[in-house]
C-alpha cells in the first residue's frame, strides 16, 4: 500500500466530522513464561496436541501480586511515551477487561489514579474478546464529536486467574498481558473509516464464568463445583468465532467500498491459528497478510488484538497509509471489525 490515500474509499459518517486516529500504542507482558512443555508437567496434555490445534507454543502469566491494573498501567505508560502524552491530556480513559482487578471500582479507575490521568472520565468495557475493538469504536465517536480529544483505549487481561487449571481443555488456551492505543483526532484524515460491531446474546451459554457475579454468588458450593471459573464449549465456540469474524470483515469492507486486495495487513483476535486459517479461507485473503503472534502469547482476550497491533507497527509490518483490518470475536457473543487508515 502506498501513503497516499485512496479517493475512491468512503468513510461512513466522517466526511463532516474529524477523523480519529490510533497515534501510539503500548504493550506489556508479565515475565514470567508458561512452555506447553512445562503445562504437560501438571495437565494431561502434550506440546503436540496443543500446538497443532491452536498455534501456541507457550503464554506469559502474571504474578500472583498483579492485578489487570497492573498490566495495564504499564502497557499505557509505554504509549503514553511512545504518543508523547502527558497524563492530564487524557480526557476519556477506556478498559476493555473480562478480568477486571474487582466488581468495582473501574480497573479504569485504578489505572487513572496512578497514572495521574486527573482529568480523565474512567470506564471498564465488557465485551470479553472483542472490548478492545468496541473501545476503541467508541473513543471515535466522542472524539469525532468533539466532546473528548485524547482518549487512552487499553485492552487489558489477567485471565490466569479464571482459569480451571486441571481442565486441559481450556487452560492451555489463555494467557495474561495488556495493550494500550492513545487516540486523536490530529487534522489529517488518517484513522479510522468505519467499524461492525455486534453480538448474540442467546450464545453466552457456550463460553462464560457462570459464578462470582450476581446470579451465582462465591459460596463454598459455587466453588466446590468449580463455576467461578471458565467454561467452554470449544467447538462450538470456534463455529462461531469463523462465522462471525468472516461475516464483520466483510460487512466493514462494504461498508467501506474496499476490497481484501486493498488491505496491507489483517489483525485478527489471537484465539486459535485454525480459526484465523478458516478466516481466511472465507474472506479469500491470504494468510500472509494476517499478523499472528498468538504461539507466544496465547489467547490474551481483551488485550489481543492490540497487544499485535503494538507489536506488528513497531516491527515495521503496519507503516503510514496502510489500510489495516481488525477483527475480533468474544463471549457473549460478541464480535466487532474495525477498517483503519493507519
Ligand atoms: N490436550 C490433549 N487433549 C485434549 C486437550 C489438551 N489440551 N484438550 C482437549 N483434548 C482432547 C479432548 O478431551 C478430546 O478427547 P476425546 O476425543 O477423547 O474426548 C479431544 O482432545 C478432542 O477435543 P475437542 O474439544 O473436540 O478438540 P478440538 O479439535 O475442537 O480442539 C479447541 C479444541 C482447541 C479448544 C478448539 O475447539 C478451539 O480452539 N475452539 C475455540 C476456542 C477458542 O478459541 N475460544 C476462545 C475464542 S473467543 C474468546 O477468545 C473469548
Amino acid at each position: 500500500m502506498s501513503a497516499e490515500r485512496s479517493p475512491t474509499l468512503h468513510r461512513p459518517g466522517l466526511d463532516s466530522l474529524r477523523t480519529v486516529s490510533i497515534i501510539a500504542t503500548g504493550s506489556y507482558v508479565p515475565d514470567r513464561v508458561l512452555t506447553n512443555t512445562e503445562l504437560e508437567k501438571f495437565v494431561d496434555t502434550t506440546d503436540e496436541w496443543i500446538y497443532t490445534r491452536t498455534g501456541i507454543r507457550q503464554r506469559h502469566i502474571a504474578e500472583d501480586h498483579q492485578a489487570t491494573s497492573d498490566l495495564a498501567i504499564a502497557a499505557a505508560r509505554k504509549a503514553m511515551e511512545n504518543g508523547n502524552i502527558r497524563p492530564e491530556e487524557i480526557d476519556y480513559l477506556i478498559v476493555a477487561t473480562c478480568t477486571p482487578d474487582m466488581h468495582f471500582p473501574s480497573t479504569a479507575c485504578m489505572v487513572q489514579k496512578e497514572l495521574g490521568a486527573t482529568n480523565a472520565a474512567c470506564v471498564d468495557l465488557s465485551a470479553a474478546c472483542s472490548g478492545f475493538v468496541y473501545a476503541i469504536d467508541m473513543a471515535r465517536q466522542y472524539i469525532q464529536s468533539g466532546t473528548m480529544n485524547t482518549a487512552l483505549v487499553i485492552g487489558a487481561e489477567k485471565m490466569s486467574c479464571l482459569l480451571d487449571w486441571e481442565d486441559r481443555a481450556t487452560c492451555v488456551l489463555f494467557g495474561d498481558g495488556a495493550g494500550a492505543a492513545i487516540l486523536q483526532a490530529r487534522g489529517d484524515q488518517y484513522g479510522i473509516l468505519t467499524s461492525v460491531l455486534g453480538g448474540d446474546g442467546k450464545l453466552g451459554d457456550l463460553l462464560n464464568v457462570p459464578g462470582g457475579g450476581s446470579r451465582l454468588p462465591i459460596t463454598p458450593e459455587v466453588l466446590a463445583d468449580k463455576q467461578h471459573v471458565l467454561k467452554m464449549a470449544g467447538r462450538e465456540v470456534f463455529k462461531h468465532a469463523v462465522t462471525g469474524m468472516a461475516g464483520a470483515a466483510q460487512e466493514t469492507l462494504r461498508r467501506c467500498g474496499a476490497t481484501i486486495d486493498d488491505v496491507a495487513c489483517i489483525i485478527p483476535h489471537q484465539a486459535n491459528a485454525r480459526i484465523i486459517q478458516a478466516i481466511s479461507q472465507r474472506i479469500d485473503a491470504p494468510m500472509e497478510k494476517f499478523y499472528v503472534n498468538l504461539d507466544r502469547f496465547g489467547n490474551t482476550s481483551a488485550a489481543s488484538v492490540i497487544m499485535a497491533i503494538d507489536e506488528a507497527a513497531r516491527k515495521g509490518r503496519i507503516q503510514r497509509g496502510d489500510l489495516v483490518l481488525l477483527v475480533v470475536f468474544g463471549a457473549g457473543f460478541t464480535w466487532a471489525a474495525s477498517l483503519l487508515e493507519w
